[in-house]
């Protein structure tokens, strides 16, 4: 049977659950690509590091990320953050390696850079996982509505504000009480920063923004606002109106007088959903993105949005799909950025 060099970059908590499931699930994963997927290797900062909760041999974790993606077939990357993953992304990309990522910041902060390194190599750059973990979305943005006409997006994609913003309609309590608890329990970070300021959300908004519109928007681009403002009383007003207070990402055209498309807004904000809406049942650290497109209608996409495994399987599922048009010879679908459409900054409008 052929076999593909898989390398990975990170080892973290969702890289942890990519590993094992390449090396447990590895007959599977080969009857399915049709070639087995070798790892042969694992970048992190600090190799020589016990690592008993992954089932692989020890020797393959290395400091040398730059060798490392030279010669793999995939490169997944799953460190995150801006820098090296940026360089190394592009390294592998040069050496001819199909890229599998899960960097939200980095494909929101500089996306199209990535995007056209793939397009000059006729490589496949993927990244399933960066928008809102374990939920199919990018894939049904990039292809399956792509004859279609997507008007807006509505988006839960951020676990930790939603979790907050549930136990704070349940119980009453105010924010500051309810991310303490979120922090105890595990769903919120140490520094919270990311989540409840809306900067995880907003990077998610403008790279699902990008898909839905074929145009190009970077999380500079996105209005922003967290959820610290919010208050048990918000809360309880949104509740005396049958609402439900969320942190939308909320994607749509902006049309001129005569209907044509003349821009894009995209921004994300705590917003009161009335209970009848689909969004309003999306409970606990679940994620939903509610899509309006012309034919199709209403679509829900609704699931986990962080955590080790469900991230993991997106992951896998895009390094699946990249092995497949590899072994065929080529690559699935290049962005479609023609659109060209100018981002409108409408407030909370
Ligand atoms: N911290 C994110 C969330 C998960 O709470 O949804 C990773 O994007």
């Amino acid at each position: 049977q052929p076999a593909l060099k898989v390398a990975m970059l990170g080892c973290g908590v969702v890289g942890s659950s990519v590993a094992t499931m390449l090396v447990e699930n590895a007959d599977d994963l080969a009857a399915r690509v049709g070639a087995r997927l070798d790892l042969i290797g694992i970048a992190v900062r600090r190799p020589e590091r016990p690592r008993p909760d992954v089932p692989v041999d020890p020797a393959l974790f290395t400091a040398d990320a730059d060798t490392l993606v030279r010669s793999a077939d995939i490169v997944i990357e799953v460190v995150g953050g801006i820098d090296p993953a940026r360089e190394l992304i592009l390294t592998a990309i040069e050496h001819g390696a199909s890229v599998v990522t899960a960097n939200k910041a980095l494909l929101a902060e500089d996306g199209p850079t990535l995007y056209a390194a793939a397009a000059d190599r006729d490589v496949d750059l993927y990244y399933e996982a960066a928008v809102a973990g374990a939920i199919p979305i990018v894939r049904p943005m990039r292809e399956s509505l792509v004859g279609d006409d997507v008007q807006r997006v509505l988006g839960i994609v951020n676990g930790t504000t939603n979790f907050v913003l549930d136990k704070m309609d349940s119980t009453g309590a105010g924010f500051a009480e309810t991310v303490e608890q979120a922090q105890a329990l595990g769903y919120a970070e140490a520094d919270p920063t990311a989540d409840v300021e809306g900067f995880d959300a907003a990077a998610k908004a403008a790279i699902l923004a990008s898909l839905a519109f074929h145009t190009r928007v970077s999380s500079a681009d996105v209005h922003r606002e967290g959820i610290t403002e919010v208050t048990a009383a918000d809360v309880q007003a949104a509740r005396e109106m049958d609402a439900v207070v969320k942190l939308l990402a909320i994607c749509e055209v902006v049309r001129d007088e005569a209907g044509t498309p003349s821009g894009v807004s995209v921004r994300v904000h705590p917003a009161m959903v009335p209970r009848s809406h689909p969004l309003a049942s999306v409970r606990d650290a679940y994620n939903a993105v509610f899509v309006e497109a012309t034919a199709a209608g209403e679509l829900m996409f609704y699931g986990k949005g962080a955590g080790g495994d469900p991230t993991s399987s997106a992951v896998l599922g895009d390094v699946v799909a990249v092995a497949r048009h590899r072994l065929a010879g080529g690559h699935g679908p290049s962005e479609s950025a023609y659109a060209d459409l100018p981002v409108v900054d409408m407030g909370r409008a």
